[in-house]
């Protein structure tokens, strides 16, 4: 089974760990079953920016984003080329590595 090491955040995450991510599921979904409770504001239905994570490694193992996805994507704190939404971002057959970005712009809230 593929792994997910997620790099230490302050708050959700301060020692970083490394997690099993079964293939099919989202990188958000796998994140929230190991404790690790980023936020998802719209309930994961690909309408806001606050899952949003940088996939260090393993980021062309993802399927490509949809339109929707980048769109938020151009919204999000510190969006970096290897940004995604985690609750779009499904886990394939690699290993990933995972940053979650220290802040976000909850959309969802503001709008
Ligand atoms: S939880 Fe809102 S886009 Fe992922």
């Amino acid at each position: 089974m593929p792994k997910i090491t997620v790099l230490p955040h302050a708050e959700f995450c301060p020692e970083g760990k490394v997690i099993d991510a079964p293939s099919g599921e989202t990188v958000c979904d796998v994140l929230l079953a190991n404790d690790i409770d980023i936020d998802h504001a719209c309930e994961k239905s690909c309408a806001c920016t606050t899952c949003h994570v940088i996939v260090r490694q393993g980021f062309d193992s993802l399927d490509e984003p949809s339109e929707i996805e980048e769109d938020l994507l151009d919204q999000a704190w510190g969006l970096e080329a290897q940004s995604r939404l985690s609750c779009q971002a499904v886990v394939a057959e690699a290993d990933l590595v995972v940053e979650i970005p220290k802040y976000t712009i909850n959309h969802a809230r503001e709008h």
